[in-house]
């Protein structure tokens, strides 16, 4: 049985104060929740959030990485340069970079490939858009995009995390259903269990408006093994009753 795993992803949110006072709230109710838990801060936060989750369970998460070892690559962040901050998880492929930042899939495969050669687990985003969703090309999105990744990391897929966020229902409040959700995660297992029946047991997390009043229901789904959680996060009795909804 796959651990359930509850992500906040901050976004471009955040500041010294409010990360105290958010985390503080946190850490008072996090103890008593069944899933893995990890925050993934903006860069300038991950020294303060490093040493507020230190001594907790909650594990420290970048929201992106370069693909590049060092190097002259003025604002990328090295895998190394996160390790340096205990970093155990980093997105990769969200879908706002590959928007706003014409990340390709063959990129973000580079990314994850990146993230486990320095020892951290990436969490590989994968979803459509409302248009392809309405197209019929949900399947065929998502498949391309996980196959880059399967297709560079092959035997070492079974180290990834995956997330399912249709773009549609990111920051909209418009959440997949349970039945759309679990299809597509369905789909992106079926793919993993093709490259090994270690990759098989990647937990793929739900992405997209996951909120107290929808997580349970999401997360009792066969194939949905935790969220990774965007707006939640910020509002700690949000995040910790969407930890608590895990099964
Ligand atoms: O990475 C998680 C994020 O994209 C989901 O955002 O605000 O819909 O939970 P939100």
């Amino acid at each position: 049985m796959r651990q359930q795993f509850v992500a906040g992803n901050w976004k471009m949110h955040g500041s010294l104060a409010s990360n105290a006072a958010l985390l503080a709230e946190v850490l008072a109710g996090v103890g008593t929740a069944r899933c893995e838990v990890a925050i993934c801060v903006p860069y300038p936060y991950l020294s303060q959030v490093q040493q507020l989750l230190q001594t907790s369970q909650v594990a420290l998460g970048a929201q992106d990485c370069s693909v590049h070892q060092s190097g002259a690559h003025t604002g990328e962040v090295s895998v190394s340069m996160l390790q340096d901050f205990g970093c155990r998880y980093v997105i990769v492929g969200h879908s706002e970079r590959r928007a706003d930042h014409h990340e390709s899939d063959v990129l973000v495969a580079a990314k994850a490939e990146r993230a486990l050669e320095a020892g951290m687990t990436p969490i590989v985003c994968v979803g459509e858009t409302l248009a392809e969703r309405e197209s019929g090309l949900t399947r065929a999105v998502v498949l391309r995009q996980l196959l880059a990744v399967t297709h560079l990391l092959r035997e070492q897929t079974s180290r990834i995390v995956v997330a399912y966020e249709p773009v549609w229902a990111i920051g909209t409040g418009r959440t997949a259903t349970p039945e759309q959700a679990q299809e597509v995660h369905a789909v992106l297992r079926e793919h993993l269990r093709t490259v090994s029946e270690a990759a098989a047991g990647v937990r793929i997390l739900y992405g997209g408006s996951v909120k107290p009043d929808n997580a349970a229901v999401l997360f009792s789904q066969a194939d949905i093994d935790g969220g990774l959680i965007g707006g939640a996060s910020l509002k700690a009795a949000d995040f910790l009753a969407i930890a608590a909804a895990t099964r």
